[in-house]
């Protein structure tokens, strides 16, 4: 003990990168439990940028050890380009990975599919980021899939590859490219041969660090909001980015979960396609997505973000989905130049007001957000590092945040350095 959980109470992009490098500067191990290489983490550490998508931001911290859970969907080639550049930068991660056997692989077909699936869904299109990761949650779903296990046999993985590609090849065919067999084979094969010392069944390896009271932090991708069944469906990716998600993407029981930090951007941003109640697609959209020293545009797209206001209804879901034990605010910076700060508290729709988010979409895009509007701070707030230093007005906007979402706040970040975050209370700490 004790298990801690970082979450996206939003659609992604919330800062949990930052939030799990600070945390584990006193664990001993961190673990994806789902998404692939569609998260983008950023850390700055020691003035360096990394941005990792599918190794766990733990490797940043010597003698963590980090752990790929099954509940993620591994493409080999990012996987590996990602420890070849870690290990550029002089990070060392040599016997620090491990890769759950049971985790689903992404092959060139899967990136292929994605994206036929996504011209062919013209206007109606998800905005996915084309990384085959809902076409390799399809194959895990159906039962086809390739997995680690059978990726680094030698006689699986042919022979799965084989049955898939055949079956692929029919759609491909339709969109205009088909894979050969021996091609596929020859340029994953020396992949597999790689990544063979890293897989295990890290379900043993993950429990008992637990048992053995080491401090364990599981790290989501993506956010609530985007989470397959209690996102915006459609508009979702194809995980479960929520807390629950950990026990059945990395093998471990609810009662082994201590702790859930869910992670808030100080206003609200999404990637992609789908409703946004709170958007801003005006100028002060452009004002959030281009203010502070890091714009709002995707780490593993580049494209920009949308941008808008605070959206209490989502984080409140999100708290109850989540059972969040504390927030971490980030980028509060980005509102320091803003004469009014609105909060949406409610949903407007049919003359009464919702407070929780609904599931038909038509009622997200038809309902009008309701407005608490909080006075702005004009002044910068990056120099801030204990919460005396933050202005009167930021200091009542988190107040305020935490009241409608009922839960209290850990820590506020005003800028993208380790230095420039504010802890409110140390959970870590807490736990011990
Ligand atoms: P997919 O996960 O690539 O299938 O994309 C499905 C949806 O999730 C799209 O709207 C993506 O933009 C969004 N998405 C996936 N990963 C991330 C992320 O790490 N941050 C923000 N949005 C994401």
């Amino acid at each position: 003990m004790p298990g801690i959980v970082v979450v996206g109470t939003q659609w992604g992009d919330e800062g949990k990168g930052k939030v799990v490098d600070l945390l584990t500067e006193k664990a001993d191990m961190a673990v994806r439990y789902q998404g692939g290489a569609n998260a983008g983490h950023t850390v700055i550490a020691d003035g360096r940028e990394f941005i990792l998508h599918i190794v766990p931001s733990g490797i940043l911290h010597d003698g963590v050890q980090c752990v790929i859970g099954n509940g993620v969907v591994v493409d080999p080639v990012v996987l590996l380009e990602e420890i070849d550049s870690l290990e550029a930068k002089g990070v060392d991660t040599d016997g620090r990975i491990l890769i759950s056997d049971r985790a689903n692989v992404i092959f060139s077909y899967h990136k292929l599919m994605d994206k036929a699936l996504e011209r062919m869904r013209g206007k109606g299109k998800i905005g996915t980021t084309g990384r085959g990761i809902g076409t390799a949650y399809v194959d895990k779903t159906a039962r086809v899939g390739v997995r680690m296990a059978d990726f680094v046999d030698e006689r699986s993985f042919p022979e799965k590859l084989e049955i898939n590609l055949r079956e692929k090849n029919g759609f491909l065919a339709d969109a205009g490219r088909t894979l050969s067999l021996s091609d596929v084979y020859e340029r994953y094969k020396p992949l597999a041969d790689r990544l063979r010392p890293m897989v295990m069944d890290t379900t043993h390896v993950v429990n008992r660090a637990l048992d053995g009271g080491m401090t364990v932090l599981f790290e989501g991708a993506q956010g609530t909001m985007l989470d397959i069944d209690y996102g915006t469906y459609p508009y979702v990716t194809s995980s479960h980015p929520i807390s629950g998600g950990v026990c059945v993407g990395a093998g471990v029981p609810p009662r082994r979960i201590d702790c859930v930090v869910g992670v808030v951007k100080a206003y609200t941003t999404r990637v992609g396609d789908g409703p946004f109640p709170t958007e801003q697609d005006n100028e002060v959209g452009e004002k959030l997505r281009n203010a502070g020293p890091i714009g709002e545009y995707g780490r593993t797209t580049g494209r920009p973000r949308r941008c808008g206001w605070l959206d209490a209804v989502v984080l409140r879901y999100a708290a109850m989905l989540n059972g969040l034990d504390y927030l971490a605010v980030m980028r509060l910076d980005i509102l320091d130049d803003f004469e009014v700060i609105p909060i949406c508290t409610g949903y407007r729709y049919n003359g009464s007001v919702l407070e929780s988010f609904p599931a038909l979409l038509r009622v997200v895009q038809e309902c009008e957000p309701v407005y608490e509007e909080m006075p702005g701070w004009r002044e910068s707030t990056a120099r801030a590092r204990k919460l005396e230093d933050l202005p009167k007005n930021a200091r009542a906007y988190l107040d305020r945040i935490s009241e409608l979402v009922g839960v209290p706040i850990a820590m506020v970040s005003v800028g993208p350095s380790r230095a420039q975050t504010l802890i409110l209370t140390d959970v870590m700490e807490q736990l011990r």
